[in-house]
């Protein structure tokens, strides 16, 4: 099993860096071997996994730009990857530099391809790679659509969780009619949820109800652990393992995997 999961929304500080790192983290705990690529300009995933931006030579962007410009001397996905301190998980990272691909890839041949021709001869040496997506329905948003076989999107349990929603759902699905007919939507993870306010609850049942079985069983608790880890380059499983937060990102491993198996197993 090689699954590619994008982890979007187009609305930013809803958890999506956060997911990405700490479930690739989890996953790669459970024995599995994890590739995580971030598709952000801003780099949070990188640093949250304690590499040094600025002390790179080459992040996506290198590989991204050698794909465009059909370039065989330059970096592939594989020369671009790190180890972390992590067993069993690899971090394509991403510098500010990234912000320039938009501009690049508007131009490129199947633009909305890069990332996935780039992850084609990689992504069966993984059990998960997940990419983690900007804030934005960019062309690189999209690239991530294309490149992936299944997206989660976070949800974050605040007023306005919903607004947006539908709209990026009209993304997915023009993408998967256009350009991926084989993308799905895995799941809806609710972040930042505080189950002793009201309004989480509300929201909780409301995503419940307008997403169905696609929302995880778990929640992902508000906790300061969790934005605490990344200042210390830590996934939260390692950095305080017994927090609610790591405690939750683990459970919430263990439900993608056995998502992934039955849609893999019916699917066979
Ligand atoms: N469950 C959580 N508990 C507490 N803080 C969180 C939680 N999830 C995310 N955060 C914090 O919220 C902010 C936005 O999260 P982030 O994952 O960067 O969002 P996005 O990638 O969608 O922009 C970050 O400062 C992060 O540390
Ligand atoms: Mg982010």
């Amino acid at each position: 099993m090689s699954r590619v999961l994008a982890v979007v929304n187009q609305k930013g500080g809803v958890g999506k860096t956060t997911t990405a790192v700490n479930l690739s983290a989890a996953l790669a705990d459970l024995g599995l071997s994890v590739l995580l690529v971030d598709m952000d300009a801003q780099g949070n995933a990188t640093t949250a996994l304690g590499i040094e931006r600025h002390s790179l030579e080459q992040c996506i962007y290198s590989a991204l730009v050698a794909q465009i410009s059909d370039d065989d001397r330059g970096p592939t996905l594989a020369h671009v990857s790190l180890d972390t301190g992590i067993h069993g998980l690899k971090l394509v990272p991403a510098r500010m530099d990234l912000a320039a691909a938009e501009l690049e890839l508007a131009s490129a041949l199947a633009r909305e391809m890069v990332l996935r021709r780039l992850l084609a001869p990689v992504r069966e040496s993984f059990d998960f790679v997940l990419l983690d997506s900007p804030p934005s329905l960019s062309l690189l948003t999209v690239n991530c659509l294309t490149a992936a076989d299944g997206i989660l999107i976070p949800i974050q349990c605040e007023y306005y969780a919903l607004e947006g929603l539908s709209q990026l759902l009209r993304v997915v699905r023009m993408v998967e009619s256009s350009l991926n007919p084989s993308l799905s939507l895995q799941g809806v993870v609710l972040t930042m949820y505080d189950g002793r306010t009201r309004l989480s609850r509300d929201v909780a049942n409301e995503v419940r109800r307008h997403m169905g079985a696609k929302t995880y069983r778990t929640p992902i608790p508000r906790n300061i652990r969790i934005s605490e880890a990344p200042s210390h380059g830590l996934p939260v499983t390692r950095y305080d393992p017994e927090s609610a937060g790591a405690r939750a990102y683990r459970l919430l491993a263990k439900e993608v995997v056995q998502r992934e198996e039955a849609w893999t197993g019916a699917r066979a």
